[in-house]
């Protein structure tokens, strides 16, 4: 391990060059603009994948962008692990607020900030240097399959396939992700569970075209005060949802397990300073941590209808619109969360509109065990290279796809990510620390060594 230490201190300089070249290709999945940008990121992955040394390097096509495959079979023997991240990032806008050009990446206090730089092209590409360390000193005790896609960030809706018609191919001992936070930086952790997420759009109408709001206000429902009210009634004063059997699969911790995660270090008073925010806010009888984490949500994630141009107009419009997006936890379902929502959303409509629930992505939650070997060898790894031992952390965000490499797979989920909460992920200034770029490149290496050993001691 020695030796792959000074083999990152000779080539950390061209391994931050490479990241942030793979950062300048704008490869935002969301918008068809961008779509030969992704296609050329995904050309970039695949060659640095050849570089460092993988065999059988593709691009695997699919009704979407192409999945970047590559693997090392060293020893069919030997155990194999997947590693699983995605080369597609979040639009960029509102681009104002950025104080640099999102995919001009630039070096600022020890942090190179540009979209994607942590979610996830930072994070995934460790693993492609990591892998070239391992190879180019000849110490990659095990197999390795890489599977880098390009729509996690748009619902992944062409990997359950993928992964279906491929499952042989993808077969391994282990899923190897980053793309999740740590605590802090002095503060490792292992997140072991993400949420799921059921995420809907719903169309409201009224009238059949926009109207005079003097000449017909007051007697035509307005879509727009309408979904208001509909959106509101959806939480209660205790700020529980309101949806009938919403909570019925949703499993409690114990008392024990929720004492355990209250000794996660956190400060509300940071919290809310960092934040800008007076006051906390959520479910009653629930801390942050576990608002964030265990607990599921329903939020607004935009509305829109009528008039927003410059200046006043009067009008009582013919529709009103809002995303929705719910927040799943243990054992809850999304197609049946999903289908809830439909229900009591058209239940709810007053007489004087017409709702329509549209469905969009969904995904499983998960949770992933800490008495597996994969987690052991994370476990072992952080700790050889931070020095403390690692605290496992439930997180709020969603990875649809994990659920699926359990069920598909049958393959068990190692999140071992190296963001921060704060690195600004999906907003404006987005960024990813070099000790965190350098620290995951450092430590994946034990990770593969660790469970390699673990593996055998198991066999
Ligand atoms: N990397 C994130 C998920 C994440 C973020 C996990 C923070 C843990 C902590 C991923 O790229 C993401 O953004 N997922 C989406 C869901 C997807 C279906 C668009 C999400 O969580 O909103
Ligand atoms: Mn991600
Ligand atoms: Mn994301």
């Amino acid at each position: 391990m020695n030796q792959l230490k000074s083999y990152l201190e000779t080539h950390k300089d061209r391994f931050l060059d490479e990241l942030m070249d793979l950062l300048r290709i704008p490869s935002v999945s969301a918008d068809s603009a961008y779509a030969d940008d992704v296609l050329r990121t995904a050309a970039f992955v695949q060659q640095k994948l050849i570089d460092a040394g993988a065999d059988n390097v593709c691009l695997c096509p699919t009704a979407g962008y192409p999945i970047v495959y590559g693997e090392k079979i060293i020893d069919t023997s030997l155990p194999t692990v997947l590693v699983y991240g995605h080369y597609d990032v979040q639009p960029p806008d509102p681009l104002e607020l950025w104080t640099s050009p999102p995919f001009e990446p630039v070096i600022k206090d020890g942090k190179v900030y540009a979209r994607g730089a942590c979610d996830d092209k930072g994070q995934m590409y460790m693993h492609v240097k990591a892998f070239e360390m391992m190879m180019a000193n000849n110490c990659l005790p095990c197999n390795v399959k890489f599977m880098i896609e390009g729509e996690e960030e748009v619902g992944s809706d062409n990997l359950p396939p993928f992964l279906q018609n491929n499952a042989e191919k993808l077969a391994c001992d282990v899923v190897l992700v980053s793309d999740t936070s740590m605590i802090a930086n002095d503060v490792p952790s292992i997140t072991t569970g993400l949420r799921g997420l059921s995420y809907v759009e719903v169309e409201v109408t009224g009238p059949n075209r926009d109207l005079h709001s003097g000449t017909y206000g007051g007697a035509v429902a307005n879509p727009i005060n309408v979904l208001s009210k509909m959106i509101a009634s959806l939480h209660n004063e205790n700020n529980h949802i309101t949806i009938p059997n919403f909570y019925d699969d949703v499993l409690e911790l114990s008392a024990d397990e929720r004492r355990e995660m209250a000794k996660r270090p956190f400060n509300q008073e940071t919290y809310n300073t960092y934040l800008s925010i007076n006051a906390e806010h959520g479910e009653a009888g629930y801390s942050t941590t576990e608002r964030t984490s265990i607990r599921p949500t329903l939020d607004v994630n935009g509305m829109w209808g009528g008039y927003i141009g410059e200046g006043a107009k009067t009008v009582l419009p013919s529709k009103a619109y809002a995303k929705i997006s719910m927040r799943l936890v243990p054992n809850q379902s999304s197609e049946k969360i999903t289908a809830l929502f439909q229900q009591h959303f058209e239940r709810i409509a007053p007489k004087s509109v017409k709702v329509q629930v549209t469905p969009h992505h969904g995904g499983e939650p998960v949770v992933t065990p800490t008495n597996h070997i994969g987690y052991k060898a994370a476990v072992k790894a952080m700790e050889a290279t931070f020095g403390k031992k690692p605290i496992p952390t439930r997180e709020g965000g969603s990875i649809p796809i994990v659920a699926l490499f359990e069920k598909i797979l049958e393959a068990k989920t190692v999140l071992l990510g190296f963001g921060l909460n704060s690195d600004a992920i999906h907003s404006p200034n987005e960024h990813y620390g070099l000790f965190n770029y350098y620290k995951g490149i450092e430590t994946i290496p034990h990770f593969y060594k660790h469970f390699t050993a673990l593996s055998a001691a198991n066999a």
